[in-house]
């Protein structure tokens, strides 16, 4: 009956495309989607299994995860008031900004950037404030006040550690910028426990405007379980609270994240591991000749090469998965891939010598 279906559909749509995992989901070795190399041992996912079967599955879970913002609030040390949990963090993204932006309203973000926040704020009708990295791939600190003051943005976004560029900003430097912009300030730390960086949620006390975002899919190694968290003080999380996805979180990921935070040397000594290789093969990248590595920040690393999309194809017919991520501004021939285990990580570098 309508052959012009989008007439009828938000316009919005016309500028944003269905998310996509360039060469998918399965591998040999996986690198492309910066997940944790190591799974849940079978000894606690049977732990965590026998809680779970004593839970009503026919009733709904609370409107909010209670549990698991009561578990993730004691493990912080901080009020249960100041967090709330989320099916993945990219749930909590929508909230948030469906919280701060809106037809007429901007949101600054550096390019480039973790691609949801640019594609989130075009559903909304919201006008984004783009400020480029400098050419090494840092955060332009000076460029950032500067269009938050002149465009007098509503909202400033920043992935520190940043997703796809490995890049940190400084504590100091999340701080000056949310203490002197008249803005929201969402600091998405999905890496951060890979980073040299202090975390800035110490400072959600004293900045009323600042949130911070956690995921669960990195570090904790919970990507198929989606969990991930807001911090904030607590009179703007009553507010961020208001366009929640009622009943977003299963018991299943209350459950899980609780017997995980238990077990929190699981964690840590992974991520020791992760920092460990991702070291090692960037001195190993280092000494290949026509490869050109960025030092990282966080557990994935980014290579330039003189033609990545030969290298991702070639790459892909052994079985190993990368993510080509020269699409983005300043990243031309550019490849982004997660630190794996030490065999995996042996066997990319292998081929990458012999390209
Ligand atoms: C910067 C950044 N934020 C958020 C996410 C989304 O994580 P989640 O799995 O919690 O939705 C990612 C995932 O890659 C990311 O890189």
């Amino acid at each position: 009956m309508h052959n012009d279906i989008q007439r009828l559909l938000n316009p919005a749509l016309q500028n944003i495309a269905t998310y996509k995992v360039e060469g998918g989901q399965q591998a040999e070795i996986k690198l492309n989607q910066n997940e944790s190399p190591f799974d849940v041992p079978m000894w606690l996912k049977e732990e965590i299994i026998r809680e779970f079967i004593k839970e009503p599955w026919n009733r709904y879970p609370d409107i909010l995860p209670y549990r698991g913002m009561k578990a993730y609030a004691d493990f912080l040390g901080i009020s249960p008031d100041s967090v709330m949990m989320s099916n993945g963090s990219n749930e909590m993204l929508y909230t948030i900004f469906l919280a701060s932006l809106g037809p007429g309203r901007k949101v600054l973000i550096p390019d480039p950037s973790f691609s949801l926040y640019e594609k989130i704020a075009l559903l909304l009708h919201s006008q984004i404030v783009s400020v480029p990295m400098l050419p090494d791939l840092d955060f332009d600190i000076d460029a950032i006040l500067r269009a938050a003051r002149d465009e007098r943005v509503d909202c400033i976004v920043l992935s520190t550690p940043n997703n796809p560029t490995g890049k940190s900003l400084s504590f100091d430097s999340v701080r000056l910028i949310a203490e002197s912009c008249d803005a929201i300030v969402l600091v998405d730390e999905a890496y951060i426990e890979f980073s040299r960086q202090r975390s800035v949620l110490e400072l959600i006390d004293g900045l009323p405007n600042l949130v911070v975002l956690r995921t669960m899919s990195k570090a904790l190694a919970l990507a198929g379980i989606r969990i991930g968290f807001a911090i904030a003080n607590p009179a703007l999380m009553a507010e961020l609270a208001k366009p929640k996805i009622p009943f977003a979180s299963s018991r299943l990921a209350e459950i899980t994240l609780t017997h995980v935070l238990a077990n929190y040397s699981l964690v840590t000594d992974a991520v020791s591991y992760i920092l460990h290789e991702r070291d090692k093969l960037y001195d190993e990248l280092l000494a290949i000749k026509g490869v050109e590595p960025f030092l990282s920040d966080t557990n994935f690393l980014i290579i330039r090469i003189r033609d990545a999309r030969a290298v991702f194809q070639s790459l892909q017919s052994e079985g190993i998965l990368v993510r080509n991520v020269s699409g983005y501004h300043l990243m031309e021939n550019c490849l982004r891939f997660n630190v794996g285990l030490v065999e995996e990580n042996q066997c990319l570098i292998e081929k990458l010598r012999t390209l």
